[in-house]
């Protein structure tokens, strides 16, 4: 078994990486999208950049860390040694938005150590904004150290969320959404799973939830949500991901908690 390294160094490994990735992803934007395939259902889409910019990280990878384990959104898991690291991968987050040339979307790259997520990067591939943290060494962007919002109270929330692509889960997230609209602020849909979270650790959304993401969805800008000060976590104390993602600061967390138990349990009724 290879030793493994410290937090930070595997952020120093990530960081460039998840940089060329998004130059990559910038540059084949610019040349125009090809190979537009569907996936899961016909609203879940995929370009010939997603699949490029993944198999760029996944060797960028193996050549700095060949024991490793990936798991990335295109190519699933590839196995490691045991007690390696896993790296978790979205090659392009918001691909709906890479298609439409939307200036928002993202490269998530994260390290996980005996299942614990220890460093992640979010870069926004159309603006060149990155998001790094490591656990316990705080969320940062720009050398800035990140805090979450001081909310308190659930109607002052502004919510970010997001909708998977299977029709069914779309359809009761949409009716547990109709209720929750009247009890919070506002609502936002930006398109970036990972980019939503770093805005929960910067504090430019109160808070964010959405039923069914992928762990390369949520493992780096979980992880920045988190050192930022949020809670991260699923319902009913499941892990984030299991059912649900919900990411806000302490004081609301409960308060949202409950009320989307109450909703999803209702079928938004
Ligand atoms: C999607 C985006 C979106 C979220 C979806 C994800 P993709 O990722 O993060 O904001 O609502 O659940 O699947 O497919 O663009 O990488
Ligand atoms: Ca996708
Ligand atoms: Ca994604
Ligand atoms: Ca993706």
């Amino acid at each position: 078994m290879s030793e493994i390294p410290a937090a930070d160094e595997l952020l120093s490994i990530a960081v460039p990486v998840a940089r060329e990735a998004a130059a990559r992803a910038r540059r084949m934007r610019a040349e125009g999208i090809t190979d537009v395939e569907t996936k899961s259902t016909r609203t879940d889409v995929v370009t010939a950049a997603d699949r490029a910019v993944e198999r760029q990280v996944v060797d960028a990878l193996r050549a700095a860390r060949p024991g490793d384990g990936v798991l990335g959104e295109e190519y699933g898991e590839s196995s490691s040694e045991a007690g390696a690291v896993r790296w978790i991968l979205d090659p392009i987050d918001g691909t709906v938005n890479y298609l439409y040339g939307l200036p928002s979307y993202a490269v998530s790259l994260a390290a996980e150590v005996g299942g614990v997520v220890v460093a992640g990067v979010v870069i926004n591939a159309a603006t060149g904004d990155e998001w790094t943290a490591t656990r316990g060494g705080g969320a940062w962007r720009d050398g800035r150290r990140l805090r979450c919002s001081a909310q308190t109270d659930l109607a002052q929330v502004l919510l970010g969320t997001g909708f998977g692509y299977d029709a069914k889960r779309r359809a009761h997230q949409g009716a547990v959404l109709a209720q929750l609209i009247t009890r919070v602020r506002d609502i936002r849909r930006f398109g970036v799973a990972s980019l939503d979270l770093c805005a929960v650790g910067e504090g430019l959304l109160d808070a964010y939830y959405e039923k069914g993401l992928n762990p390369w969805d949520h493992a780096a800008g979980g992880l920045v949500a988190t050192e930022a000060g949020a809670i991260v976590g699923g319902l009913l104390g499941a892990p984030p991901g299991l059912d649900m993602v919900v990411a806000a600061p302490p004081a609301i967390f409960g308060i949202l908690h409950d009320a989307l138990v109450e909703l999803d349990a209702a079928g938004g009724a």
